[in-house]
């Protein structure tokens, strides 16, 4: 039976959806350009022999906890508990690397950060006239996530600092509802952002999330780069000041550890009355929804990386000082290499600017011309360079003359390369 795109869900005609298979496919017609356009992690120090030994370090856990040959089969072989089986470690971890204190009961691990928002979304939206607040540009696998769910997003400007502006989250939040809707929750990356680069100040971090108390609006903060920071040192993560029990915090091991994994997680420790007064927390009905998804988060992958982080005593920050070196070390002698063939004067003169992130993955590039898929085959094609146009992270339009620019995956020789190419491409 042959199908019409038409009577399938909506979202599947969605450009956004597409964004990515399109970058996709000229990264794999153009295999030898020079890529800046994967978020993905350096592979120069993923060894192969790391995964049994992160797993025998994990069974070697089990057996010290106590638990016998078919306990152990039972944990590894068999479907877990929906909500994980490793939140112990992951709570210690977020203790001794973001100071949070997290009981275990209010974390799910999660197949990625990236089921942790769509089971959050779905969960917090309870219907046609709940809208999702995002920063612009954002994320698009949140905003794709959106677009499963149905769910109505509204974009709120980055300010010139970093993350979304929260005297425009506090007007947004009031337009919403004079509509008559319900602004819900707001989704922010405060590190680093995915796609701009930038990080939030904290004094930001504390006014948006009074201003987010006042709208009665709850913060969905999604903080996969955080950890690589340098100095002055990490700012703390929103749930970290979170005072309120308003900010559902979601965790992606994929930079920190690897994304072969698929492990993330969310903590969701707001507390959800029932009928008759009955008390759960958010990370439960979370669970809930999970149960009719993905069941339970691979055993196996929580047991590989609950053995990288007993190996590292449960410290991430140090365990990745060598990565954060390697990424921070990429961003400048990318600023640099910008800096080089683009001097002030010449910058001027062909309209040619960008942003400054003190780390992260990613840097953002404003050029003269359409910064579209066009331009971008017509790059990897006659230069070897490609890049991730920015107009898909506009939910309402934007950003079609800014690309960016990911370093994550890239030695410094590529780097140096790279942007000699692209310089020339600009200058063509
Ligand atoms: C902002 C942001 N959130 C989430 C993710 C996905 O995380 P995961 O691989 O854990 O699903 C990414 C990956 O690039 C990202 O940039």
């Amino acid at each position: 039976m042959n199908l019409r795109l038409a009577d399938l869900h909506a979202s599947l005609a969605d450009p956004l959806l597409d964004a990515m298979t399109f970058l996709n496919e000229v990264t794999t017609r153009y295999p030898q350009a020079v890529s800046f356009a994967p978020g993905r992690p350096y592979e120069g120090f993923f060894e192969p022999e790391d995964v049994p030994r992160y797993l025998d370090a994990y069974l070697a856990h089990l057996a010290e906890r106590g638990l016998d040959r078919d306990a152990v089969r039972t944990a590894l072989f068999q479907y877990g508990p929906t909500k994980g089986i490793i939140a112990d470690l992951v709570a210690r971890t977020l203790a001794s690397d973001e100071g949070l204190t997290v009981a275990p009961e209010s974390l799910v691990l999660t197949v990625g950060a990236q089921e942790g928002m769509l089971l959050v979304l779905r969960a917090l939206c309870a219907g046609p006239d709940d809208v999702l607040l995002v920063s612009a540009p954002c994320y698009v696998g949140v905003t794709g996530a959106a677009r499963l769910l149905d769910l109505t997003t509204r974009p709120v400007p980055e300010g010139p600092d970093g993350g979304p502006d929260p005297e425009a989250v506090q007007a947004a939040a009031r337009a919403v509802r004079a509509e008559g809707r319900r602004p819900r929750a707001l989704y922010v990356v405060p590190d680093f952002a995915n796609p701009s680069g930038t990080s939030m100040p904290i004094a930001a971090r504390t006014r948006l999330l009074d201003v987010a108390a006042e709208e009665g609006v709850l913060v969905v903060e999604d903080n996969p780069y955080g950890f690589f920071a340098r100095t002055p040192g990490p700012r703390p993560t929103l749930k970290a000041l979170d005072r309120r029990r308003q900010v559902v915090h979601l965790g992606s091991f994929a930079k920190t550890c690897f994304p072969g994994a698929r492990l993330g997680y969310a903590v969701a420790d707001q507390e959800v009355t029932g009928p008759g007064g009955r008390r759960s927390l958010l990370a439960d009905e979370l669970a809930k929804l999970k149960s009719m998804t993905t069941v339970n988060t691979p055993a196996l992958s929580q047991a590989v990386i609950g053995g990288m982080l007993l190996t590292h005593d449960c410290r991430l920050r140090a365990a990745n000082s060598r990565a954060t070196a390697h990424y921070a070390a990429g961003m400048d002698t990318l600023l640099r290499e910008l800096d080089r063939h683009f001097p002030a004067s010449e910058r001027r003169r062909l309209g040619v600017s960008w942003n400054r992130p003190d780390g992260g993955f990613f840097a953002v590039l404003t050029v003269p011309f359409a910064a579209d898929d066009a331009a971008m085959e017509r790059c990897a094609r006659e230069y070897g360079v490609l890049w991730t146009p920015m107009a898909p992270f506009y939910p309402a339009g934007g950003g079609e003359h800014r690309l960016r620019l990911s370093i994550s995956a890239l030695t410094h020789t590529q780097i140096i390369d790279g942007i000699a190419k692209l310089a020339a491409f600009i200058t063509s």
